[in-house]
Protein backbone atom coordinates (compact mmCIF):
# COMPACT_ATOMS: atom_id res chain seq x y z
CA UNK A 1 0.00 0.00 0.00
CA UNK A 2 1.44 3.35 -1.15
CA UNK A 3 2.01 5.89 1.64
CA UNK A 4 0.74 9.70 1.76
CA UNK A 5 4.23 12.00 1.76
CA UNK A 6 4.77 15.09 2.12
CA UNK A 7 5.41 18.45 3.82
CA UNK A 8 4.64 18.43 7.41
CA UNK A 9 6.33 21.46 9.06
CA UNK A 10 8.23 24.75 6.89
CA UNK A 11 9.90 27.38 8.82
CA UNK A 12 11.21 30.39 7.79
CA UNK A 13 13.93 33.02 8.64
CA UNK A 14 15.29 35.74 7.08
CA UNK A 15 18.45 38.36 7.50
CA UNK A 16 18.92 41.06 9.90
CA UNK A 17 18.39 43.97 7.89
CA UNK A 18 16.18 45.28 5.24
CA UNK A 19 16.34 47.91 2.70
CA UNK A 20 12.91 49.54 1.30
CA UNK A 21 13.20 49.96 -2.10
CA UNK A 22 11.56 53.46 -2.25
CA UNK A 23 14.83 54.60 -1.05
CA UNK A 24 16.71 52.86 -3.74
CA UNK A 25 14.59 53.98 -6.69
CA UNK A 26 15.21 57.97 -4.93
CA UNK A 27 18.85 57.83 -5.08
CA UNK A 28 18.40 55.92 -8.37
CA UNK A 29 16.57 58.32 -9.98
CA UNK A 30 13.66 55.82 -11.01
CA UNK A 31 10.09 55.87 -10.35
CA UNK A 32 9.15 53.51 -7.76
CA UNK A 33 6.18 52.20 -9.13
CA UNK A 34 8.65 50.44 -11.54
CA UNK A 35 9.75 48.14 -8.44
CA UNK A 36 5.77 48.31 -6.65
CA UNK A 37 3.90 47.33 -10.01
CA UNK A 38 6.33 46.51 -12.51
CA UNK A 39 8.49 43.95 -10.08
CA UNK A 40 6.01 43.56 -7.85
CA UNK A 41 8.52 44.20 -4.74
CA UNK A 42 8.66 46.51 -2.01
CA UNK A 43 11.77 45.49 -0.12
CA UNK A 44 15.17 43.12 0.47
CA UNK A 45 15.88 41.62 3.18
CA UNK A 46 20.34 42.56 3.47
CA UNK A 47 22.56 40.32 5.48
CA UNK A 48 24.84 41.20 8.43
CA UNK A 49 28.76 40.15 8.32
CA UNK A 50 27.81 37.71 10.83
CA UNK A 51 25.53 35.98 8.86
CA UNK A 52 25.23 33.65 5.64
CA UNK A 53 23.47 30.50 4.28
CA UNK A 54 24.40 28.71 7.31
CA UNK A 55 23.54 31.08 10.15
CA UNK A 56 20.16 31.58 8.11
CA UNK A 57 19.59 27.78 7.32
CA UNK A 58 19.65 27.05 10.88
CA UNK A 59 17.59 29.52 11.97
CA UNK A 60 14.94 28.52 9.93
CA UNK A 61 15.55 24.42 11.15
CA UNK A 62 15.52 25.23 14.53
CA UNK A 63 11.59 25.62 15.14
CA UNK A 64 10.92 22.49 13.27
CA UNK A 65 13.32 20.58 15.62
CA UNK A 66 12.16 21.94 18.31
CA UNK A 67 8.76 21.30 17.75
CA UNK A 68 8.85 17.06 16.19
CA UNK A 69 12.31 16.46 17.77
CA UNK A 70 15.91 15.48 16.10
CA UNK A 71 15.73 11.60 16.62
CA UNK A 72 13.89 10.45 13.43
CA UNK A 73 15.64 12.53 11.03
CA UNK A 74 17.66 10.41 8.95
CA UNK A 75 19.09 13.12 6.48
CA UNK A 76 19.94 16.91 6.15
CA UNK A 77 19.29 18.58 2.34
CA UNK A 78 20.59 22.04 2.09
CA UNK A 79 20.25 23.22 -1.18
CA UNK A 80 21.92 26.44 -2.26
CA UNK A 81 23.42 28.70 -4.78
CA UNK A 82 25.68 30.74 -2.09
CA UNK A 83 28.01 28.12 -0.74
CA UNK A 84 30.43 29.45 1.77
CA UNK A 85 33.12 26.44 0.70
CA UNK A 86 33.94 24.59 -2.34
CA UNK A 87 34.05 21.01 -0.63
CA UNK A 88 32.66 21.00 2.60
CA UNK A 89 28.95 21.07 2.64
CA UNK A 90 26.97 24.24 4.50
CA UNK A 91 24.99 21.47 5.78
CA UNK A 92 27.69 19.66 8.01
CA UNK A 93 27.56 23.05 9.80
CA UNK A 94 24.05 23.11 10.14
CA UNK A 95 23.83 19.67 11.31
CA UNK A 96 26.17 20.67 14.31
CA UNK A 97 24.05 23.52 14.79
CA UNK A 98 21.01 22.47 15.22
CA UNK A 99 22.18 19.06 17.61
CA UNK A 100 20.72 16.81 14.87
CA UNK A 101 22.20 12.82 15.66
CA UNK A 102 25.38 11.60 13.88
CA UNK A 103 23.16 8.90 12.40
CA UNK A 104 22.15 11.92 9.59
CA UNK A 105 23.05 11.81 5.91
CA UNK A 106 24.42 14.81 5.21
CA UNK A 107 24.78 16.82 1.98
CA UNK A 108 24.72 19.99 -0.17
CA UNK A 109 22.79 20.18 -3.26
CA UNK A 110 22.85 23.12 -6.34
CA UNK A 111 21.22 24.01 -9.77
CA UNK A 112 20.98 27.75 -9.29
CA UNK A 113 16.87 28.33 -7.57
CA UNK A 114 15.94 24.85 -8.47
CA UNK A 115 17.81 22.75 -6.27
CA UNK A 116 15.45 22.59 -2.76
CA UNK A 117 13.01 20.94 -5.76
CA UNK A 118 15.60 18.02 -6.34
CA UNK A 119 16.11 17.95 -2.16
CA UNK A 120 12.51 17.73 -1.71
CA UNK A 121 11.91 14.72 -4.44
CA UNK A 122 14.90 12.82 -2.93
CA UNK A 123 13.38 13.48 0.66
CA UNK A 124 9.84 12.19 -0.51
CA UNK A 125 11.62 9.26 -2.24
CA UNK A 126 13.35 8.26 0.72
CA UNK A 127 10.43 8.33 2.97
CA UNK A 128 8.20 6.23 0.83
CA UNK A 129 11.06 3.44 0.88
CA UNK A 130 11.24 4.08 4.50
CA UNK A 131 8.54 5.60 5.98
CA UNK A 132 9.47 5.77 9.64
CA UNK A 133 12.43 7.92 8.01
CA UNK A 134 12.05 12.08 8.36
CA UNK A 135 13.95 14.39 6.04
CA UNK A 136 14.74 18.32 6.81
CA UNK A 137 15.23 20.16 3.14
CA UNK A 138 16.56 23.23 3.59
CA UNK A 139 16.78 26.45 0.91
CA UNK A 140 19.00 29.16 1.74
CA UNK A 141 20.52 31.59 -0.02
CA UNK A 142 21.49 35.30 -0.75
CA UNK A 143 20.81 36.74 -3.80
CA UNK A 144 23.21 39.04 -4.97
CA UNK A 145 24.00 41.43 -8.01
CA UNK A 146 26.04 44.46 -8.49
CA UNK A 147 25.50 47.84 -7.18
CA UNK A 148 23.78 50.07 -10.18
CA UNK A 149 22.97 47.12 -12.33
CA UNK A 150 19.64 46.37 -13.60
CA UNK A 151 19.51 43.03 -11.60
CA UNK A 152 20.23 45.60 -8.03
CA UNK A 153 16.36 45.85 -7.00
CA UNK A 154 15.85 41.79 -7.39
CA UNK A 155 18.15 41.00 -4.50
CA UNK A 156 17.03 39.32 -0.90
CA UNK A 157 18.24 37.04 1.65
CA UNK A 158 16.36 33.90 3.43
CA UNK A 159 16.09 30.39 4.31
CA UNK A 160 12.88 27.90 4.09
CA UNK A 161 13.03 24.57 5.96
CA UNK A 162 10.33 21.77 5.50
CA UNK A 163 10.03 18.34 7.37
CA UNK A 164 9.42 15.68 5.06
CA UNK A 165 7.64 12.33 6.33
CA UNK A 166 4.76 10.30 6.20
CA UNK A 167 1.08 11.41 7.15
CA UNK A 168 2.03 15.56 6.14
CA UNK A 169 0.11 17.59 8.47
CA UNK A 170 0.91 20.55 5.66
CA UNK A 171 0.80 18.94 1.99
CA UNK A 172 0.77 15.70 0.28
CA UNK A 173 2.80 15.61 -2.80
CA UNK A 174 1.36 13.98 -5.35
CA UNK A 175 3.71 11.55 -7.47
CA UNK A 176 3.29 13.01 -11.22
CA UNK A 177 6.09 15.21 -11.86
CA UNK A 178 7.24 17.09 -15.15
CA UNK A 179 10.83 18.35 -15.53
CA UNK A 180 12.71 20.62 -18.26
CA UNK A 181 16.42 20.89 -18.92
CA UNK A 182 17.96 23.24 -21.94
CA UNK A 183 21.51 24.28 -21.52
CA UNK A 184 21.16 28.39 -21.29
CA UNK A 185 23.56 31.59 -20.44
CA UNK A 186 20.95 33.38 -18.68
CA UNK A 187 22.57 33.45 -14.98
CA UNK A 188 25.29 32.49 -13.42
CA UNK A 189 28.30 32.98 -10.73
CA UNK A 190 31.24 32.31 -11.80
CA UNK A 191 34.55 31.04 -9.16
CA UNK A 192 35.53 34.40 -7.05
CA UNK A 193 32.52 36.36 -7.87
CA UNK A 194 30.33 36.92 -4.73
CA UNK A 195 27.51 38.44 -7.11
CA UNK A 196 25.70 36.94 -10.27
CA UNK A 197 26.04 37.33 -14.04
CA UNK A 198 22.50 37.97 -15.18
CA UNK A 199 21.03 38.48 -18.57
CA UNK A 200 17.82 39.42 -16.49
CA UNK A 201 15.61 39.23 -20.12
CA UNK A 202 16.83 35.96 -21.26
CA UNK A 203 16.36 34.90 -17.80
CA UNK A 204 12.86 35.82 -17.90
CA UNK A 205 12.30 33.66 -21.12
CA UNK A 206 13.72 30.84 -19.93
CA UNK A 207 11.68 30.38 -17.25
CA UNK A 208 9.00 30.55 -19.31
CA UNK A 209 10.13 27.97 -22.13
CA UNK A 210 10.46 26.13 -19.08
CA UNK A 211 7.02 25.66 -17.32
CA UNK A 212 5.75 25.62 -20.65
CA UNK A 213 8.36 22.12 -21.01
CA UNK A 214 7.38 21.26 -17.37
CA UNK A 215 3.98 21.47 -18.08
CA UNK A 216 3.76 19.44 -21.13
CA UNK A 217 6.12 16.19 -19.15
CA UNK A 218 3.89 16.61 -16.28
CA UNK A 219 0.66 15.72 -18.35
CA UNK A 220 2.74 13.20 -19.97
CA UNK A 221 3.63 11.62 -17.37
CA UNK A 222 0.05 11.24 -15.77
CA UNK A 223 -0.34 14.76 -14.18
CA UNK A 224 -3.86 16.34 -13.48
CA UNK A 225 -6.09 18.32 -15.63
CA UNK A 226 -5.04 22.51 -15.64
CA UNK A 227 -8.66 23.04 -13.65
CA UNK A 228 -7.80 20.95 -11.48
CA UNK A 229 -5.53 23.19 -9.72
CA UNK A 230 -7.01 25.25 -7.44
CA UNK A 231 -3.97 27.47 -6.27
CA UNK A 232 -0.50 27.96 -8.02
CA UNK A 233 3.24 28.65 -6.46
CA UNK A 234 5.70 30.03 -8.40
CA UNK A 235 9.35 30.44 -8.17
CA UNK A 236 9.57 34.14 -7.37
CA UNK A 237 12.51 36.25 -8.12
CA UNK A 238 10.39 38.54 -8.17
CA UNK A 239 6.81 38.68 -7.78
CA UNK A 240 5.81 40.00 -10.86
CA UNK A 241 7.47 36.59 -12.23
CA UNK A 242 4.85 35.02 -11.29
CA UNK A 243 2.22 36.63 -13.29
CA UNK A 244 4.25 36.02 -15.65
CA UNK A 245 4.54 32.21 -14.92
CA UNK A 246 0.51 31.96 -14.58
CA UNK A 247 -0.83 33.80 -17.88
CA UNK A 248 2.14 32.28 -20.18
CA UNK A 249 0.86 28.32 -18.46
CA UNK A 250 -3.11 29.63 -18.92
CA UNK A 251 -2.35 30.79 -22.77
CA UNK A 252 -0.37 27.42 -23.41
CA UNK A 253 -3.44 25.54 -21.85
CA UNK A 254 -6.07 27.80 -23.57
CA UNK A 255 -7.35 28.60 -20.03
CA UNK A 256 -8.21 32.19 -19.10
CA UNK A 257 -5.46 32.98 -15.71
CA UNK A 258 -7.50 33.97 -12.63
CA UNK A 259 -4.53 35.86 -10.66
CA UNK A 260 -6.48 34.96 -7.09
CA UNK A 261 -4.65 31.77 -8.02
CA UNK A 262 -1.45 33.50 -7.35
CA UNK A 263 -1.74 36.13 -4.70
CA UNK A 264 -1.82 35.02 -1.56
CA UNK A 265 1.88 33.30 -2.37
CA UNK A 266 3.09 36.35 -3.03
CA UNK A 267 2.88 38.40 -0.05
CA UNK A 268 6.30 36.93 1.84
CA UNK A 269 8.32 37.10 -1.53
CA UNK A 270 7.20 40.86 -2.37
CA UNK A 271 8.96 41.92 1.39
CA UNK A 272 11.69 39.84 1.85
CA UNK A 273 13.13 40.10 -2.33
CA UNK A 274 14.78 37.26 -3.90
CA UNK A 275 15.69 33.76 -1.80
CA UNK A 276 16.85 31.81 -4.61
CA UNK A 277 16.37 28.13 -3.53
CA UNK A 278 13.88 29.22 -1.17
CA UNK A 279 11.77 31.45 -3.17
CA UNK A 280 9.34 28.88 -4.08
CA UNK A 281 8.67 27.11 -0.36
CA UNK A 282 8.18 31.08 0.78
CA UNK A 283 5.77 31.03 -1.59
CA UNK A 284 4.08 27.79 0.08
CA UNK A 285 4.25 29.65 3.46
CA UNK A 286 2.66 32.56 2.63
CA UNK A 287 -0.40 30.83 0.83
CA UNK A 288 -0.73 28.62 3.64
CA UNK A 289 -0.59 31.52 5.99
CA UNK A 290 -3.19 33.86 4.50
CA UNK A 291 -5.51 31.77 3.13
CA UNK A 292 -7.60 30.25 5.84
CA UNK A 293 -9.63 27.35 3.85
CA UNK A 294 -7.25 25.09 1.88
CA UNK A 295 -8.57 22.20 2.95
CA UNK A 296 -8.23 19.87 0.12
CA UNK A 297 -7.23 22.03 -1.90
CA UNK A 298 -4.64 21.33 -4.66
CA UNK A 299 -1.53 23.61 -5.23
CA UNK A 300 0.42 23.48 -8.21
CA UNK A 301 4.27 24.27 -8.01
CA UNK A 302 6.64 25.47 -10.86
CA UNK A 303 10.47 24.98 -9.94
CA UNK A 304 12.81 27.15 -11.82
CA UNK A 305 16.56 27.35 -11.73
CA UNK A 306 18.47 29.23 -14.60
CA UNK A 307 21.41 27.68 -16.33
CA UNK A 308 18.58 26.13 -16.93
CA UNK A 309 16.33 23.36 -14.99
CA UNK A 310 12.77 23.74 -14.09
CA UNK A 311 10.16 21.32 -12.30
CA UNK A 312 6.50 21.09 -12.50
CA UNK A 313 4.40 19.12 -10.06
CA UNK A 314 1.38 19.27 -7.47
CA UNK A 315 0.59 18.97 -3.85
CA UNK A 316 -3.11 18.37 -2.11
CA UNK A 317 -3.38 20.70 1.45
CA UNK A 318 -3.98 18.22 4.26
CA UNK A 319 -6.65 19.11 7.11
CA UNK A 320 -6.12 20.98 9.90
CA UNK A 321 -2.59 22.84 8.35
CA UNK A 322 -3.74 25.87 10.38
CA UNK A 323 -2.76 24.27 13.45
CA UNK A 324 1.21 23.53 12.33
CA UNK A 325 1.67 27.09 10.45
CA UNK A 326 4.08 29.22 11.84
CA UNK A 327 3.07 33.10 10.13
CA UNK A 328 3.13 34.84 13.47
CA UNK A 329 7.05 34.08 13.79
CA UNK A 330 7.47 34.55 9.75
CA UNK A 331 5.73 38.33 10.24
CA UNK A 332 8.06 38.56 13.40
CA UNK A 333 10.89 37.88 11.44
CA UNK A 334 10.46 39.85 8.51
CA UNK A 335 9.24 43.13 10.73
CA UNK A 336 12.37 42.78 12.99
CA UNK A 337 14.88 43.61 10.55
CA UNK A 338 16.61 47.02 11.05
CA UNK A 339 16.17 49.13 8.26
CA UNK A 340 19.16 50.42 6.29
CA UNK A 341 19.74 53.92 4.41
CA UNK A 342 20.97 53.44 1.00
CA UNK A 343 24.58 54.57 2.59
CA UNK A 344 24.53 51.72 4.73
CA UNK A 345 23.30 49.09 2.40
CA UNK A 346 25.92 49.90 -0.18
CA UNK A 347 28.92 49.27 2.43
CA UNK A 348 27.43 46.53 3.55
CA UNK A 349 27.42 45.38 -0.18
CA UNK A 350 30.73 46.79 -0.78
CA UNK A 351 32.12 44.59 1.79
CA UNK A 352 31.50 41.08 0.62
CA UNK A 353 34.02 39.50 -1.31
CA UNK A 354 34.11 35.95 -2.22
CA UNK A 355 37.35 35.08 -1.77
CA UNK A 356 37.72 36.59 1.35
CA UNK A 357 38.75 33.63 3.48
CA UNK A 358 41.92 34.62 5.51
CA UNK A 359 41.62 34.56 9.23
CA UNK A 360 39.38 37.31 10.75
CA UNK A 361 37.20 37.61 13.41
CA UNK A 362 32.75 38.70 12.85
CA UNK A 363 31.72 40.78 15.34
CA UNK A 364 28.16 40.54 16.68
CA UNK A 365 25.55 42.41 14.10
CA UNK A 366 22.74 40.42 13.67
CA UNK A 367 20.01 39.24 16.62
CA UNK A 368 19.70 35.51 15.19
CA UNK A 369 19.47 32.41 17.15
CA UNK A 370 23.35 31.36 15.11
CA UNK A 371 26.25 33.63 14.34
CA UNK A 372 29.48 33.23 11.56
CA UNK A 373 32.21 34.07 13.64
CA UNK A 374 34.77 34.62 11.14
CA UNK A 375 37.64 32.63 10.16
CA UNK A 376 40.97 30.44 11.82
CA UNK A 377 43.29 28.39 10.27
CA UNK A 378 41.15 29.11 7.25
CA UNK A 379 38.19 27.52 8.01
CA UNK A 380 35.10 29.37 8.90
CA UNK A 381 33.54 29.01 12.58
CA UNK A 382 29.99 29.10 14.07
CA UNK A 383 28.24 29.65 16.98
CA UNK A 384 24.48 29.61 18.68
CA UNK A 385 24.37 34.00 19.91
N1 LIG B 1 5.49 51.93 -13.48
C1 LIG B 1 5.04 50.66 -13.60
N2 LIG B 1 5.75 49.69 -14.24
C2 LIG B 1 6.96 50.03 -14.75
C3 LIG B 1 7.46 51.34 -14.67
C4 LIG B 1 6.67 52.32 -13.99
N3 LIG B 1 7.09 53.57 -13.86
N4 LIG B 1 8.67 51.36 -15.26
C5 LIG B 1 8.92 50.11 -15.73
N5 LIG B 1 7.87 49.30 -15.42
C6 LIG B 1 7.72 47.87 -15.72
C7 LIG B 1 8.15 47.50 -17.10
O1 LIG B 1 7.13 47.75 -18.06
C8 LIG B 1 8.44 46.02 -16.92
O2 LIG B 1 7.23 45.31 -16.89
P1 LIG B 1 6.99 44.04 -17.84
O3 LIG B 1 8.14 43.11 -17.60
O4 LIG B 1 5.69 43.50 -17.37
O5 LIG B 1 7.01 44.57 -19.21
C9 LIG B 1 9.01 45.95 -15.49
O6 LIG B 1 8.63 47.19 -14.86
C10 LIG B 1 10.53 45.87 -15.44
O7 LIG B 1 11.03 46.90 -16.25
P2 LIG B 1 12.28 46.62 -17.22
O8 LIG B 1 12.62 47.89 -17.91
O9 LIG B 1 12.01 45.40 -18.04
O10 LIG B 1 13.37 46.31 -16.08
P3 LIG B 1 14.90 46.12 -16.18
O11 LIG B 1 15.37 45.90 -17.55
O12 LIG B 1 15.49 47.27 -15.44
O13 LIG B 1 15.17 44.76 -15.32
C11 LIG B 1 14.90 42.49 -14.70
C12 LIG B 1 14.20 43.83 -14.91
C13 LIG B 1 13.94 41.50 -14.04
C14 LIG B 1 15.37 41.93 -16.03
C15 LIG B 1 16.11 42.71 -13.74
O14 LIG B 1 15.66 43.19 -12.50
C16 LIG B 1 16.94 41.47 -13.52
O15 LIG B 1 17.82 41.18 -14.34
N6 LIG B 1 16.73 40.74 -12.40
C17 LIG B 1 17.51 39.55 -12.05
C18 LIG B 1 17.18 38.34 -12.91
C19 LIG B 1 15.89 37.72 -12.59
O16 LIG B 1 15.35 37.93 -11.52
N7 LIG B 1 15.38 36.92 -13.54
C20 LIG B 1 14.10 36.23 -13.40
C21 LIG B 1 14.06 34.83 -13.92
S1 LIG B 1 15.04 33.74 -12.98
Amino acid sequence: MSVAVGIHDLSVATAAHVLDLDLLAAYQGVDPAKYHIGLGQDRMSVPGPDEDIVTMAAAAAQPIVERVGAENIRTLYLATESGVDQSKSAAVWVHRLLGLPASCRVVELKQACYAATAALQAALAQVARSPQDEVLVIGADIARYDLDSAAEATQGAGAVAMLVRADPGLVTIEPASGVFTAEVDDFWRPNGSSTAVVDGKLSVSAYLDAIVGAWDDYRARGGVDYDRIDRWCHHQPFTKMAVKAHRALAAHVGAEPDESQITASTGYNRQLGNSYTASLYLALAALLDEDDDLDGARIGFFSYGSGSVGELFAGVVSPGYRTLRRAEATRAALSARRPLSVAEYRELHANVHADDDGDRTVAPVSRGPFRFTGVEGRARRYTRA
